[in-house]
């Protein structure tokens, strides 16, 4: 194993210095980020197929610094309409050997506006660009599609595409917006909300779904996001679930290791289930991809992207470019 200075500190400070550590970082890197089994989809290009998951950087505080890491697409968010603090109390937790994080935070971020400004200081880049956009914690279920709603139109015109988060277990009461009596409504308002002429030129809008909800659940939420015509499936959050041996909270929510089968049946499900209608909406597969074979077990079962946040605390910032180099014969 190598040196990994920031397991030394606690979780939070590192978790609060890594923004410096990853700006710093890639001013060492090279401009061009590395190009392995490359996708174009809907006119985006995607130099490789391993992206920033949502969470990592919440505000666009290091926008500049993910293609030059090597990532090969970024979402930044979950933003809420407002900036809101952290959930009280400790929000995140490491264990270094289970390669496993636990997390509470609740969507911390500076607000919608602030990452607009982030995003147009940053100027062109070299990656597509996702936003995660969320509801604040103060608005209800019942009025949480105006929060949604405001975000997508006030980032729209920012960014690549939409990634609608309604799978966080930190934020009382989100995931029942993925049940039935929301999902229909909601979903087909924030599609019909974008902004835009006609409809082949309208941003995709992908919605990012749970790991803990039973194969019935799930089907249906895969039938009703299809029926309303999503560009695609962000497969998935962090885990409800404990495993022995990590002495986690039981509140908030599990990633990394642990977690890799969970999502890993999830997206395998997905795939299946969705068959010959998915056409050529993306899956983008997250949770638990640790290493090169990760990478390509999703890739060969049903994802066309991945993603990650936990493997950036485990293993380092270095990790897309390590999987750059692992990957690099790849087309
Ligand atoms: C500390 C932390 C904060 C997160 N914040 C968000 C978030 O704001 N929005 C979101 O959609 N997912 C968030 N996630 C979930 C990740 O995007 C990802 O779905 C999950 O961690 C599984 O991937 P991993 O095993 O690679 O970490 C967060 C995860 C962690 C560990």
């Amino acid at each position: 194993m190598s040196f990994k200075p920031w397991s030394l500190i606690p979780a939070k400070l590192a978790h609060d210095l890594a923004p410096i550590g990853v700006n710093t970082l890639s001013l060492l890197m090279p401009d061009e980020p590395p190009h392995w089994k490359p996708l174009e989809w809907r006119g985006l290009k995607f130099p490789n197929r391993l992206g920033l998951a949502g969470g990592v950087d919440k505000t666009g505080k290091c926008i500049k610094a993910w293609p030059k890491l090597g990532a090969g697409f970024m979402e930044l968010g979950t933003v809420t309409p407002l900036p809101q603090g952290p959930n009280p109390g400790t929000i995140i937790m490491r264990n270094m050997q289970g390669k496993a994080l636990w997390n509470k935070m609740g969507f911390p971020n500076e607000g919608v506006q602030a990452l607009k400004k982030n995003i147009k200081n940053a100027g062109s880049l070299s990656i597509p660009l996702f936003v995660n956009i969320g509801k604040n914690r103060n608005t209800s279920n019942e009025e949480a599609e105006k929060d949604y709603i405001q975000c997508l139109q006030e980032i729209y015109d920012d960014c690549d595409g939409i990634v609608v988060n309604i799978s966080s277990p930190n934020t009382k009461g989100l995931r029942e917006l993925q049940t039935r009596d929301y999902l229909t409504s909601f979903i087909s308002r924030i599609l019909e909300s974008r902004p835009g002429v006609s409809q082949s030129k309208l941003k995709p809008v992908l919605i990012k779904l749970s790991p803990d909800s039973s194969d019935e659940e799930f089907s249906e939420m895969l039938d009703i996001t299809l029926e309303s015509g999503v560009d695609g499936w962000v497969l998935t959050n962090t885990t409800t679930h404990r495993v022995n041996g990590l002495s986690f909270p039981s509140e908030g929510g599990m990633s990394g290791a642990p977690l890799k089968e969970l999502s890993f049946e999830k997206l395998k499900f997905a795939a299946n289930y969705i068959g010959e209608k998915k056409g050529d909406r993306l899956i983008i597969s997250v949770g638990g991809i640790m290493d090169e074979n990760d990478i390509r077990m999703r890739l060969a079962n049903g994802a066309d992207l991945v993603e990650i946040y936990s493997a950036l605390v485990i293993e380092g910032p270095q990790f897309f470019r390590n999987m750059g180099k692992k990957l690099k014969n790849w087309h």
